[in-house]
């Protein structure tokens, strides 16, 4: 019989290994302040964390954050270069349905902040968890997952230690809701964070804070101390048997580090590659123990699930993307923006409202989901922001990143950029997509060849950033594929 991994004692000498290992990415951090990353620090940092010497060399030269040359892409395309420039506040927050944006950038008083905690502490675990799944609630970090399942499959794990993670990775190019959030209401993801804890029975959450977002990691370490002052987090929280600290861990590069088992090994000081599923991260995830990882636009629904009801929150949305979406526009934009509206809501509608194209140009196409998504031609903007209506025109909804793609666009540029990316950040682990991404980059603009590699990618990548790997090349040549005379951009 095959034991379950969470029933599978860790032995003590390991677990004292993990614990060193665990804090070899913040003490890069720290390293790479004082600007030391010579061979004499590494083999120094190996022997006073108790590490081998090869473990730090090459966990420090995988990711981006502690090698020299932190540039991978260079954009090309404007568009691209426009959404690459990370916003700073004050952001601006629009729709017609604000709910998780309701708060942002708004002072209001710590009572009215954590009303979803309270009602969630009133109430059992299993009481807050069925909420969940009545709500509908999917996860908003691309893949859609049930969030009330997740909950219950990481609580119905036998464990004497549980994680909750905040997944505020957000590498897709344009996207920037989550960086928003947490800079303009960060109370908000710490109420959902506690109240996923309460739901699963972990005492310890992380924030897991993007490389790039600077200013990020203080703003949220501030409010946890505020926070714990006011008894909102911390230890008998609000006065009830429940405890719940939260730290920030802070990210070192690699897009594919915001792949949930990628991002626990990174966590872990490992190099930051997925891991192999099942067991799930709910059944072995952060030191082998049940994790649950949301989004942050999935942690910032839970509030209002706990203070509404779940009725509530489906009362808006389709039948099987509830509730609202929250999506960022940049590119060719005057002002990028963060629109919080119903699912459901069709996408030109959403565009004319709230999206302004400088010089009144046309917009001629929208890039949805990442780089591992697609794009929507003009003609297809009466699709309606959902998981399910855009998976089906093959531009999916992902974390809400949307770039605008004006009438100048060089959609096959955009193409290019968007392989060379792929390249980039293929973590190299498997042979499919190491060696795949990159003949994309070399034939992309050859229809039959890319679908004859993207074929391969689907069915032999290890992970879902292999298997998608092609989607957004086979995307734009299926709708723009014979807008130009076919000029070489792949040598770039
Ligand atoms: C290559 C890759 C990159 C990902 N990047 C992110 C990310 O930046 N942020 C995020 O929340 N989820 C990301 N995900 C999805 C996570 O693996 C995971 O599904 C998500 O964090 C779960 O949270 P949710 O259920 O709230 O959506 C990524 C997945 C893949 C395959
Ligand atoms: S598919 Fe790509 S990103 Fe995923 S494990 Fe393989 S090489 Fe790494």
């Amino acid at each position: 019989m095959i034991m379950p991994i969470s029933s599978v004692p860790v032995p003590e000498p390991v677990h004292r290994f993990s614990e060193r290992s665990g804090s070899l990415i913040p003490t890069l951090w720290r390293r790479k302040q004082q600007g030391d990353f010579s061979a004499e620090q590494m083999t120094f940092l190996a022997r006073s964390l108790g590490l081998p010497e090869a473990r730090v060399c090459s966990v420090s030269s995988y990711y981006p954050a502690f090698r020299a040359n932190e540039e991978l892409t260079d954009w090309a395309s404007p568009p691209l270069k426009n959404a690459s420039i990370i916003p700073r506040a004050p952001y601006v927050f629009v729709g017609s349905e604000r709910r998780v944006t309701a708060r942002c950038g708004i002072e209001s008083d710590a009572e009215t902040r954590y009303a979803g905690l309270c009602s969630a502490l009133s109430r059992s675990p299993e009481q807050v968890c069925s909420m969940i799944v009545e709500s509908g609630l999917r996860g908003r970090g691309g893949a859609g997952f049930p969030t009330g399942l997740k909950w219950q499959s990481a609580k119905n794990t036998p464990s004497d230690e549980r994680f909750v993670i905040c997944n505020a990775a957000e590498g897709d190019l344009g996207a920037f809701m989550d960086l928003a959030i947490l800079e303009s209401d960060v109370y908000s993801i710490l109420e959902g964070m506690a109240i996923a804890a309460y739901a699963i029975g972990a005492r310890k959450g992380y924030v897991y804070i993007r490389e790039e977002y600077h200013g990020t990691p203080s703003v949220v370490t501030d409010a946890i101390v505020q926070a714990g002052a006011k008894g909102f987090l911390g230890k008998r929280i609000l006065g009830s048997d429940f405890d719940f600290e939260v730290e920030v861990f802070r990210a070192a590069g690699m897009y594919v580090c915001g792949e949930e088992t990628a991002l626990i090994n990174s966590m872990e000081g490992r190099t930051g590659r997925p891991r192999m599923r099942p067991p799930f991260p709910t059944q072995a995830g952060l030191w082998g123990k049940p994790t649950v990882v949301n989004n942050v636009k999935t942690l910032g629904q839970v509030a209002f699930i706990l203070r509404e009801g779940p009725a509530a929150f489906s009362s808006v949305g389709t039948e099987k993307s509830r509730g609202t979406a929250v999506l960022s526009f940049s590119g060719n934009v005057v002002e990028p923006v963060i629109v919080e509206v119903p699912m459901g809501v069709a996408i030109e509608e959403v565009l004319r409202e709230f999206v302004k194209v400088p010089g009144g140009k046309r917009i001629k196409a929208l890039q949805t989901g990442g780089p591992l998504g697609g794009v929507i031609p003009a003609k297809l903007f009466g699709t309606p922001v959902s998981y399910e209506a855009m998976s089906a025109i093959g531009s999916p909804l992902g974390s809400g990143g949307m770039i605008v793609l004006d009438e100048n666009t060089d959609m096959l540029e955009v193409a290019c950029d968007f392989a060379r990316f792929a390249a980039a950040e293929s973590c190299g682990h498997c042979a499919p997509c190491r060696l795949g991404t990159a003949e994309i980059v070399r034939s992309f603009e050859d229809r039959p060849r890319v679908e004859a590699v993207a074929e391969t990618l689907r069915t032999a990548s290890f992970c879902a950033f292999g298997q998608s790997a092609a989607n957004l090349t086979l995307s734009i040549l299926r709708h723009f594929g014979d807008e130009d005379g076919g000029r070489s951009r792949s040598n770039r």
